[in-house]
């Protein structure tokens, strides 16, 4: 008699694994990792002395409520304490609105290509993706978003900047999306590049949540705070959506280094603006010599590139890492670069001007 395995749920059959950014090799060419969308910045000041005294504690577990984080965020964007809720990273939050919202029968909206996340964590809770195509320019189609949504839509992410193309919905088209979807849809504005954003037709998100009870915003300490390894994000939302977050967490997800690295680094507002406008400095920069060697580039808000290669983004990501630089490709479609150190760019830009001139 064949031993029988444990039973899993039928809905992992279906879920795609996510994909890491490739790291920098340890040894030969490579040196720069430009295929995660980190910060190439150490931390701010005062968050590594915050972290390593947190660390001196790590027998016990952390404080379950966050609460100087909580009060810190609070101040921090004008929130009530009772729209807040932290978890691992923005990825945990989102999948934990996605359990929140979402099982069989459910459908969750967003557009794609977007965060490579959003069918995983929707098939893991068991609903239903629906993938909306962006438009002919890599935007979100909100018009047939709104299309898309049915009695069954529980969820609608709206990832502005959009990862990986960089490029983002202003305000007028999203207050016109937002007054149309259904009150009883929760719409996710996931907003975890927020900082690098100088177009100010973009809203912001805290501004938007504030008269409407249907939208959350999805923020990070990932990106442009640079604690990616410690995992800490967070959610603004009214009730009843973020006391659904604070049961659906998993109990002390997020560690006292993590809370109190993500507090310093709240107080250095000043060193964060000055690192965010060098890389924005940088992605124009970058932007800009893309465009003088002839390649089309969507105006990116983000720290990443998007180059719409097709079927030639694999050839493209091995003639990166050839030249220094891991970038990362979505074959078939397109290669993502992160903006990084000014080396790191100026080897990705040299890379990018051979293959050019190949084709
Ligand atoms: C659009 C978007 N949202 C959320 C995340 C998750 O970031 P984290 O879980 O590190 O906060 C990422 C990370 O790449 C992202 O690109």
């Amino acid at each position: 008699m064949t031993e029988k395995t444990p039973r899993l749920r039928a809905a992992l059959e279906a879920v795609p694994t996510y994909k890491p950014g490739k790291p920098a090799a340890a040894d030969g060419p490579v040196a720069y990792k430009l295929s995660s969308n980190e910060n190439p910045y150490p931390p701010l000041p005062g968050v590594l002395e915050s972290a390593v005294a947190a660390a001196g504690s790590f027998n016990r577990y952390p404080d379950m409520a966050c609460t100087g984080l909580m009060a810190e965020l609070a101040e921090h964007f004008g929130v009530p304490l009772t729209h807040l809720a932290t978890g691992t990273g923005s990825v945990g939050v989102a999948q934990q609105l996605v359990q929140a919202t979402a099982g069989p029968g459910d459908e969750v909206v967003y557009a794609w290509r977007s965060f490579e996340a959003y069918p995983i964590i929707t098939q893991v809770s068991g609903a239903t993706p629906v993938q909306v195509p962006l438009t002919e320019g890599d935007v979100h189609d909100l018009d047939a978003m709104l299309a898309a949504i049915t009695d069954r839509t529980r969820l609608i992410f709206v990832c502005n900047p959009n990862n990986p193309t960089g490029t983002v919905v202003r305000r007028a088209e999203l207050e016109a999306f937002l007054d149309r979807v259904p009150s009883d849809v929760l719409v996710v504005l996931d907003e975890a590049y927020r900082e690098f954003i100088r177009d100010e037709a973009v809203p912001d998100g805290i501004d938007l949540y504030r008269d409407r009870p249907n939208v959350c915003v999805l923020r990070t300490f990932s990106k442009a705070y640079g604690l990616a390894g410690l995992r800490v994000g967070f959610a603004v939302a009214h009730e009843p959506v973020a006391a659904a977050l604070r049961k659906t967490a998993v109990p002390f997800g997020v560690s006292q280094v993590a809370q109190d690295a993500a507090v310093a680094s709240l107080r250095s507002e000043k060193a964060l603006g000055e690192r965010v406008d060098a890389l924005v400095a940088e992605r124009t920069r970058v932007a800009a010599a893309l465009a003088g060697q002839g390649w089309t580039v969507p105006e990116s808000q983000a720290n990443f590139v998007w180059l719409r290669l097709g079927e030639l983004a694999l050839d493209f990501a091995a003639a990166c890492e050839r030249a220094g630089v891991v970038v990362r490709p979505f074959p078939g479609e397109g290669v993502r670069v992160t903006i990084g150190e000014t080396e790191a760019n100026d080897l990705f830009l040299r890379a990018a001007e051979e293959f050019r001139k190949e084709l």
